[in-house]
C-alpha cells in the first residue's frame, strides 16, 4: 500500500501489503505451502528460494502488521516467546539489558533461567514505569532496554516517548512489548521505540486458536539491525507456518472493531469493581482506563483506549481468589488473554509462577491478585457472571 497516502488504521487492517492474486483474482492471499521454489538460472528466481528464508504468505501478513505498527519492516514468528528471543540474539554475549520488573513470566524466564546462561547477560530489573530509576540503571554499556505497557498483571503504564529518550542517550536498543494493546491501541515505534515485539497469540490472532509472535523494527534504526534481524530469523528457523500466516492475516482484519468493543467491555467491568469494591472484598481494582490509576494521564497520551485487562486483588489471599476462580462461567478460568471470549486467571500460580516469589511480591503480584481478560460477550451477561462468582 502506498505510504504517502494512507488510509485509516481500519482500512489497512483489511487491505495493507494485499492485492487480489494476479493469477487467479483470489480476493484473499492465498496459502503457498511450497517449501520450495523452482529457479529459472544460476542467481535468477522469483523472489523465493526457500520457504525458510522467505514465504509469499508469510510476507504478506509480515508487511501489514509492520504497516499497522508504523514500522519498516516486520517479522512473523511461530510464538511471542520466538520473537522475543531471536530479537535477544541481536545482543552480543556478556550484553547489559535493564528490563521491567514485571514483566510476562516467560520472558523473565527467557532472560533469567536462559539467556543469563547461555549468553552470559547481565539483567538488571527495574520498575519501568519509574523513569528515574531507569536512567539510574542504565549506563553507556547498556545494549537493551524491554518492557510492556501497560505491564503484566500489575498493569504499569511506562512513559514509551522518556524510555526512547533514556535509550537514544545511551545508545541502547529500546523494545517495545505491545501485546496489550496491539498495534491498534498503542504504536510504540512513533513515540521512539525502536522494536516492537507481540505475542500475536493474544489481540491480534484474537480467537485463542492459534499461537504467533511479531517483531518489528522503526524506520529511524540503522537498515543493518532490521537486516540483521531478518537474517537471525532464518539463521534460527522460528518462522510462522503458511496456514498460520493465513489465520493471522485473516484475524487482523476485525482487530479494530474487537479493540473497540473489548475496551468498551473491559471499562465497564473496571468500573463496576471499583464502584462495588467493598461489597465485593476487594484491596485493589487496577484499568489504565480508571483516573485514579496512577498511570492514567500518561496511558490516555499514548494509548487510544485502555485495552481488556482488568486486574483485581481480593481480600482473602489465594484461598479467596481460588473460590472466585471457581465460581465464573462465561470468564474461563484459563491462562492467556486477547481472544474475543473472556478469561480469568491467577498469575501468582500461573502465567508468573517462575519468578521467584521474593521477585514476585516486590513487583506487587500477591495471591490474591487476580487478572481479567475481558471478551467481546454482552456486558451486561459479564457483570452478572462477576456479581454470581462474588455473591
Ligand atoms: C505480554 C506477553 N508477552 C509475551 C508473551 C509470550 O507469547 P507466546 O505465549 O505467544 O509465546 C505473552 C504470553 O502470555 C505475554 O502475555
Amino acid at each position: 500500500m502506498d505510504k504517502s497516502n494512507r488510509h485509516a488504521f481500519e482500512t489497512r487492517a483489511i487491505h495493507a501489503a494485499q492485492e487480489p492474486d494476479p493469477q487467479t483474482g483470489a480476493v484473499v492471499t492465498p496459502i503457498v505451502q511450497a517449501s520450495t521454489f523452482v529457479q529459472d538460472g544460476i542467481g535468477e528466481n522469483r523472489g523465493y528460494i526457500y520457504a525458510r528464508a522467505g514465504n509469499p504468505t508469510r510476507d504478506t501478513v509480515s508487511k501489514c502488521i509492520a504497516d499497522l505498527e508504523g514500522a519498516e519492516a516486520g517479522f512473523v514468528f511461530p510464538t511471542g516467546l520466538s520473537a522475543a528471543a531471536t530479537i535477544l540474539e541481536l545482543l552480543d554475549a556478556g550484553a547489559h539489558v535493564v528490563a521491567h520488573g514485571d514483566l510476562y513470566g516467560g520472558i523473565h524466564r527467557l532472560l533469567t533461567q536462559v539467556r543469563i546462561r547461555s549468553a552470559g547477560f547481565n539483567v538488571t530489573f527495574v520498575d519501568f514505569s519509574d523513569t528515574d530509576a531507569v536512567r539510574t540503571a542504565t549506563t553507556k554499556q547498556t545494549a537493551m532496554l524491554w518492557y510492556e505497557t501497560p505491564s503484566n498483571p500489575t498493569l504499569r503504564i511506562v512513559d514509551i516517548a522518556a524510555i526512547s529518550q533514556i535509550g537514544r542517550e545511551v545508545g541502547a536498543l529500546t523494545v517495545c512489548d505491545n501485546t496489550f494493546c496491539s498495534p491498534y491501541l498503542q504504536n510504540p515505534l512513533a513515540l521512539g521505540a525502536d522494536i516492537v515485539m507481540h505475542s500475536a497469540t493474544k489481540f491480534l490472532c484474537g480467537h485463542s486458536d492459534m499461537m504467533a509472535g511479531v517483531a518489528c523494527v522503526a524506520s529511524h534504526v540503522p537498515a543493518e539491525i532490521t537486516e540483521r534481524l531478518g537474517f537471525l530469523q532464518n539463521s534460527v528457523g522460528a518462522v510462522l507456518s503458511p496456514v498460520d500466516s493465513a489465520q493471522l492475516l485473516r484475524s487482523v482484519k476485525t482487530l479494530p472493531v474487537r479493540m473497540d468493543r473489548h475496551s468498551t467491555n473491559a471499562r465497564a467491568v473496571a468500573e463496576h469493581f471499583a464502584e462495588n469494591r467493598d461489597r465485593f472484598g476487594l484491596s485493589d481494582v487496577r484499568y489504565p482506563g480508571l483516573p485514579d490509576h496512577p498511570g492514567h494521564e500518561i496511558a490516555a497520551r499514548q494509548m487510544r483506549d485502555f485495552g481488556a485487562i482488568v486486574t483485581i486483588c481480593v481480600n482473602g489471599g489465594e484461598e479467596r481468589a481460588n473460590e472466585v476462580l471457581k465460581r465464573t462461567s462465561l470468564f474461563q478460568f484459563a491462562v492467556s488473554l486477547g481472544g474475543v471470549e473472556s478469561l480469568i486467571q491467577h498469575p501468582a500460580s500461573l502465567t508468573h509462577k517462575t519468578i521467584p516469589e521474593a521477585e514476585r511480591a516486590a513487583a506487587g503480584i500477591s495471591g490474591g491478585m487476580i487478572r481479567l481478560s475481558v471478551g467481546i460477550e454482552h456486558v451486561n451477561d459479564l457483570i452478572a457472571d462477576l456479581e454470581e462468582a462474588f455473591r
